[in-house]
């Protein structure tokens, strides 16, 4: 028998249902929130990611994922996941932000709630002293690229076949540092690879 079809995306909201509800990431809800935080990021992105990636990002900097909660029933609605380190391939080191997984869920899109997580991660990471903010997204990604670029970040290097599934990258960079001439320059590690190499 063949298989039933898959059921279509929920239409999208024209208005929300009123003011979505942003929260920080707390271990305290990880059993509420982890299990839709994976449902809604293995949703759209091509790349597969353990639990163990979730949890590597989400342990030592939950403090930079925030999450956008639907006000009537609090369901997950929008997550944004970063973390930030010393990045010593520059001299002197630097502290490299780095956002690994944005999602929205599609009834949502188009009303601002991507652009309110990036700019709420942008302001974590900047108040801890990033002194630039790095992501790797598929070529084809028309809205994340639009997204990106109209936050201010450039396209620093192309990445070919860079995911599993073949497709190629753009890895983009918002420089927070005034006089950093390397803004927008090529950088030479990834960041997903090491998170993903950790599964
Ligand atoms: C990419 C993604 C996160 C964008 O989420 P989103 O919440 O729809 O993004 P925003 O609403 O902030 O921005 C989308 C558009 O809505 C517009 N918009 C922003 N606020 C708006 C508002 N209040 N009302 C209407 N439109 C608005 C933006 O201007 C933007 O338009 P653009 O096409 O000119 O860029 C979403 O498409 C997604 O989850 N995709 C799958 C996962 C993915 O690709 N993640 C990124 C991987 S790096």
């Amino acid at each position: 028998m063949a298989a039933p079809a898959p059921a279509p995306p929920p239409a999208r909201l024209a208005e929300l249902p009123g003011e979505l509800n942003y929260i920080q990431y707390e271990h305290s809800l990880e059993a509420q929130y982890l299990p839709a935080i994976r449902a809604l990021i293995s949703k759209d992105l091509s790349e597969p990611y353990s639990i163990y990636v979730y949890r590597y990002f989400l342990y030592q900097w939950g403090h930079l994922c925030y999450m956008a909660l639907d006000p009537v029933d609090s369901s997950l609605v929008g997550v944004i996941i970063c973390k930030l380190e010393p990045h010593a391939s520059h001299s002197p080191s630097t502290i490299r932000g780095y956002i690994a997984m944005l999602a929205v869920s599609s009834a949502y899109r188009g009303h601002g709630i991507a652009t309110a997580l990036v700019r709420m991660a942008i302001d974590a990471m900047a108040g801890r002293h990033a002194d630039e903010i790095v992501l790797e997204t598929e070529e084809s990604n028309t809205p994340a690229m639009r997204l990106y670029e109209r936050l201010g970040f450039l396209r620093s290097k192309k990445l070919h076949r860079y995911y599993l599934n073949g497709s190629s990258a753009y890895r983009l960079v918002l420089s927070l540092k005034a006089d950093d001439p390397d803004a927008g320059l090529d950088y030479s590690l990834s960041d997903h690879e090491e998170a993903v190499g950790i599964s």
